[in-house]
This record gives C-alpha cells, sequence and structure tokens, in this order.
C-alpha cells in the first residue's frame, strides 16, 4: 500500500505540473508545526531563485490551483510566509486510507520486493563466564532488528558468535589442572576416549573461570601457564580440546536458558573455535597472495588508507608464538560465512569501544578477497549501559552485575509497583505479569535510545507506567484490550463495520499517526534502527490516551460512530502489538 506521503506528494504534483514548477520540488512532509497544519510543502523556497519568483507567490499560486479540486483530498489549503504550503486532510479521505489500512494483513506496510540473506552477529557471551549487562545490549538490539529485518521479507540467521577460544578457555584449563591434575584430560600420552560427563558442573565452571582470572593477575608464571595452555588448545591438544567440548555443552545449556527469558534466540550457536580449521588456508592465502609481512615477529596486514584522519594500525593475524588472535578468528569466520552461508551481508551488533577492530577486519577482509566487494559490512556499535552516577553499571558494591540478577531487581520492583497499586492482587498473578511487564521496561528503556549513545539504567523510570516507558505502552494496549473486552460482552459487534470520519481533534490526530505506520517501519528497517519504532508507539499511545481520556467510547449513543471508534481502537491494538513484537516483548491481558 502506497505511503501517506507519496499519496499526498503525488497529489500535489499535478498543481506543481499545472503551473509548469519542476515537481521534484512537490514534495510533503509531516507539519514541523501539528498547531498549525498536518502536512506541508517545501518546495515554493527552493524553486523561488529558477522561477525568478518570491517563496510565497509561488506558494499561493499552488494554493489556488489546489482549491479548484472540488473532490480535494484537504479541507484546508493555505500559503504562509516565507513560502509554505500548509496542509490539512479531509476527514474522510483519511479516514478511507485507514479502511484501506485495516483491509490490508500488514497495515499497509508491504514485504521489500527485493530481499537479501543478512547473517547477523549479536549476543556475542563468553562462555565459562556469566551473561553479564554488557551483553544485554547486543542481544536486546540484535533480536530487535532480526525482527525487522525479517518482517520486511529480508532473510536473517543470527548467530551468537560464543567466545570460546580465546585466554578465558585456557585459564580454566589451567585452574582445573590444578585441581584436577590426574584427569585424563591432562595426560598428554593417553590415548582412549575421554568421559562423557563433564567433570564439573555450570556452578562449579562460574566459579573456576573467576578464581583462575583473578590468580593469573597476581601470580605471573600461573598467567604464562594458561596462554601456554591456550596455544596448545588452540593447536589442537586432544585432552583439552575434549574439556572445551565440556565446558561448551555445560554453558552453551545455561545460556540459552538465559536468553529464552530475554526471549531472544539464534539460530545458529557458532563459536570463534568453529574458524579455526579455516585459518591455515585463510594464513596460506594471505602468504601466498603477498597481503601479509612479518612484523616484530607477528604476522600482520595493512589496513591503513591514505584518507585516514587518524592511523589505523596493521590488523594481527597471527601473534609470534603462532597463536590466534580475536581479528583472526573473526576473519576466518567470516571465511566461513562466506562458505557455508554466501550472505549479501553482514551485520555485527557489538560494543561501540571494539569499532577499530572491526574497521581492521572490515579492510582486511575485503583487501585480501576474503569477503567480495558487493557484499557488505556493517558495524553496529553501541554505547554502555551507565548507572545514575554516569558511570558503566555496576552492583551496589561495584562488581560487575549479572544479567540473571538484574532481570531478577526489575521484575522485583515491578512486583512492587503492581501490588502498591492493586494491593488486592493474587501474588500468582502479580509475579507473572511483573515478569512480562519487567522485560517491556529492561528492553524498552535500552530500544528508546539511539543505540550508539549511552544510557542511564534508571530502574524507577523504566518500571514507571507514566512517561517514555515500557509499561505505559503495555498499560495503553491493556487498557484497549479492556474496552474491546466490555464491548464485546455488553452483547455488541462492530464486525462488518469500518473506519469512519473523525468526529474530533483527537480522534483525528490518533488516525493520522497510525497511517504513518507503513512509512516509519520501512524506515526503522532501512537504518536498523528500533529507537524509531519506539519513538513511534510512544507517539501513538499518546494519542490514543488523548482521544480516550476526550471520548466515551463506551458509553456513545450513536451506533455507528461507535463501531467506527471501536474499529479504530481494533487498528490501534493491532499496530501496537505488531510493533511491540518487533521490539522483542509482549503484552498481558490484563494489568
Ligand atoms: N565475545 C565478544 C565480547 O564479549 C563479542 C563478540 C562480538 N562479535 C564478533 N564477531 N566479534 O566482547
Amino acid at each position: 500500500m502506497k505511503k501517506l506521503l507519496d499519496v499526498i506528494s503525488e497529489y500535489v504534483a499535478q498543481a506543481f505540473r499545472a503551473l509548469e514548477l519542476d515537481e521534484k520540488y512537490a514534495q510533503v512532509v509531516w507539519s514541523a508545526r501539528p498547531d498549525l497544519c498536518e502536512f506541508q510543502c517545501n518546495g515554493a523556497m527552493a524553486l523561488a531563485k529558477t522561477a525568478h519568483k518570491a517563496p510565497i507567490q509561488i506558494a499561493e499560486a499552488l494554493a489556488e490551483k489546489l482549491w479548484e479540486d472540488q473532490d480535494s483530498m484537504f479541507e484546508d489549503i493555505s500559503a504562509v510566509k516565507p513560502g509554505f504550503l500548509n496542509l490539512k486532510l479531509k476527514k474522510e479521505f483519511l479516514a478511507s486510507y485507514l479502511a484501506e489500512m485495516q483491509k490490508s494483513p500488514r497495515f499497509g506496510s508491504d514485504p521489500l520486493s527485493k530481499t537479501k540473506k543478512i547473517v547477523l552477529d549479536y549476543g556475542g557471551p563468553n562462555v565459562a563466564k556469566p551473561l553479564h549487562v554488557g551483553h544485554l545490549r547486543s542481544a536486546i538490539i540484535g533480536e530487535s532488528i532480526k525482527r525487522i529485518l525479517r518482517y520486511m521479507g529480508h532473510e536473517v540467521i543470527g548467530d551468537v558468535h560464543l567466545g570460546d577460544w580465546g585466554l578465558q578457555m585456557g585459564l580454566i584449563i589451567t585452574e582445573l589442572s590444578e585441581r584436577k591434575g590426574d584427569l585424563p584430560y591432562f595426560d598428554p600420552d593417553y590415548t582412549g576416549a575421554y568421559p562423557e560427563t563433564p567433570p564439573f558442573t555450570i556452578e562449579e565452571l562460574e566459579e573456576i573461570y573467576p578464581t583462575a582470572s583473578a590468580r593469573s593477575k597476581e601470580d605471573e608464571a600461573y598467567k604464562e601457564r594458561a596462554m601456554a595452555a591456550t596455544h596448545e588448545l588452540q593447536s589442537g591438544r586432544r585432552g583439552y580440546r575434549a574439556l572445551l567440548a565440556h565446558i561448551l555443552t555445560l554453558s552453551v545449556g545455561d545460556l540459552k536458558k538465559n536468553y529464552e527469558k530475554l526471549k531472544v534466540s539464534f539460530d545458529l550457536w557458532k563459536g570463534e573455535s568453529d574458524a579455526d580449521p579455516f585459518i591455515p588456508d585463510m594464513v596460506e592465502m594471505m602468504k601466498a597472495k603477498g597481503f601479509c609481512y612479518e612484523s616484530e615477529g607477528a604476522l600482520v596486514v595493512d589496513v591503513a588508507e591514505e584518507t585516514d584522519a587518524k592511523e589505523i594500525p596493521p590488523c594481527m593475524i597471527l601473534k609470534s608464538d603462532g597463536a590466534s588472535l580475536y581479528t583472526t578468528t573473526d576473519l576466518a569466520t567470516l571465511v566461513m560465512r562466506m562458505q557455508e552461508l554466501s550472505p549479501d551481508e553482514v551485520v555485527y551488533i557489538v560494543d561501540k569501544r571494539q569499532e577499530l577492530h572491526f574497521v581492521q577486519v572490515f579492510r582486511c577482509a575485503k583487501k585480501t578477497g576474503i569477503v567480495p566487494e558487493n557484499v557488505s559490512l556493517e558495524f553496529i556499535g553501541f554505547g554502555t549501559m551507565n548507572g545514575k552516577d554516569g558511570k558503566p553499571f555496576k552492583t551496589r558494591d561495584g562488581g560487575v552485575m549479572l544479567l540473571s540478577n538484574l532481570i531478577k531487581e526489575i521484575e522485583e520492583r515491578m512486583y512492587e509497583r503492581i501490588m502498591e497499586t492493586d494491593p488486592e492482587a493474587q501474588e500468582k498473578t502479580a509475579r507473572e505479569t511483573a515478569e512480562i511487564v519487567g522485560l517491556s521496561a529492561l528492553k524498552y528503556g535500552d530500544l528508546s535510545n539511539q543505540a550508539s549513545k549511552d544510557y542511564i539504567f534508571d530502574i524507577d523510570r523504566f518500571t514507571s507506567s507514566e512517561g517514555n516507558t515500557g509499561p505505559y505502552l503495555l498499560y495503553t494496549i491493556v487498557r484497549i484490550k479492556s474496552i474491546l473486552r466490555k464491548y464485546e460482552e455488553s452483547g455488541r459487534s462492530a464486525e462488518d463495520a469500518g473506519i469512519g470520519p473523525a468526529s474530533t481533534d483527537s480522534e483525528k490526530n490518533l488516525m493520522l499517526r497510525l497511517a504513518g505506520y507503513n512509512a516509519m517501519i520501512e524506515n526503522a528497517a532501512e537504518e536498523k534502527a528500533p529507537h524509531k519504532i519506539c519513538a513511534f508507539v510512544y507517539e501513538l499511545c499518546n494519542a490514543f490516551n488523548h482521544f480516550y481520556h476526550e471520548t466515551k467510547i463506551l458509553a456513545e449513543e450513536d451506533e455507528k460512530r461507535q463501531q467506527s471508534e471501536i474499529r479504530l481502537l481494533m487498528l490501534t491494538k493491532d499496530v501496537l502489538l505488531q510493533c511491540i513484537d518487533l521490539l522483542g516483548f509482549e503484552a498481558p491481558e490484563k494489568m
């Protein structure tokens, strides 16, 4: 279905043509002054020079021309100094647009005709380390972008890209070897099969890593052993690979549970270690084609470009001891992705502090031909989630906040709020509601900010049912559901009714907001920007609540008018539900 702005612009273009004005200036936009008009065309200003006329004269001529049409789509057209053309839609026209929108299965938004195969790299948790808030943003933003792109028709493959190949693995192996050194995994001469059950539990694993990490910071020899173990693991030592497999099984099971709670899912559970088999050939290719050279023992590829404002250091391919690095696994992962998936686009949703790493990886991948020119590599860097003190979010005692604890805190706060408003509420129902609404508070609090910006995690603000928050949206949806339920329970039906012209300004405003849905969603997908959906739903909820407070929907005596209002509510609810689904959360039945 055509976007409302296009329909209006095409109509206005006729007047441009009739006056022999270049119609490329006929583009109509949403009004910057909604108190004065709904739409505006600023073309007269741009045309003034070539037309040798004052902009206001052009705007006036256009207004006059547009008034000539008896069946105009406008109820008001005015030329305003210095040369704006201010427009207001006829209520009937707007109603017919909404009626069409209501009939369309996707509220007037068509899937794209040209779609792509996109690999989305998000989540990025590190195996054996518990999920902390740093990984929260990647998961929340990535999940929403995945849903938005799929909605537009793209084929999207979400890959969690586990961190399972770095020093943390060597640290765990080293600590284990000190604690349980007589296990067969540590015997280099052992050739038999290894036990099927892991020699530790997930709880132990979560304790082993921080212990080992702390010790490596004080004990240099220990750290060196861990680095050696990492290297041996990467070189294929059997016992260590078997341990890695155990660590992965336990960790992935645990991660899946956590992500499920966040309603985040992945199509692929690949890790850095899966790229390992691709490293030798990749390095050979880079050597054979002369892309890399030795620098202080390490193997590097130059990626600096003449136009760089600041220096981009060479991309390290292998360390002097032959060990692979973060860049190595990311490059080899691209080799693997090109071979196994051959995507049109690979998009990374990672902390913006890793930008330099991705500049190096992308340039190196293009330069060496790992990724062909026509495949796009995109880095979406997100900002930090800060505490109220403006510093990265921590626990009360200054430690790293675990994601599971953060979720518990939000749910607890939400539960308190529910019990405050409704002390009679049943504990079980209140807890269930708190879980659903808590997730909206967490996700919306994050997604409503432009991803690249830092934001302040404010549990009181996020869980409030007033203001630009997840709970506010859900309250609005629940309110609409409740009106619709009461209407139905009274035995009435708006089944065959359509949406009629607005009777009030607030109703018309609600209709206008709704009509912007298809353009908004296309733009959010184009820019991979969930915050655009947030801004839209917030405005839509405000428009609805304004309308609701001014209108006695259930007590309306004019049956036709009431049916039209009910249909409008249904459409509002459906659009809101679609939007929150794209953001990655749900609404409860009651609140
Ligand atoms: N595991 C990494 C971290 O915790 C994030 C991985 C991001 N994705 C990637 N392909 N490098 O920092």
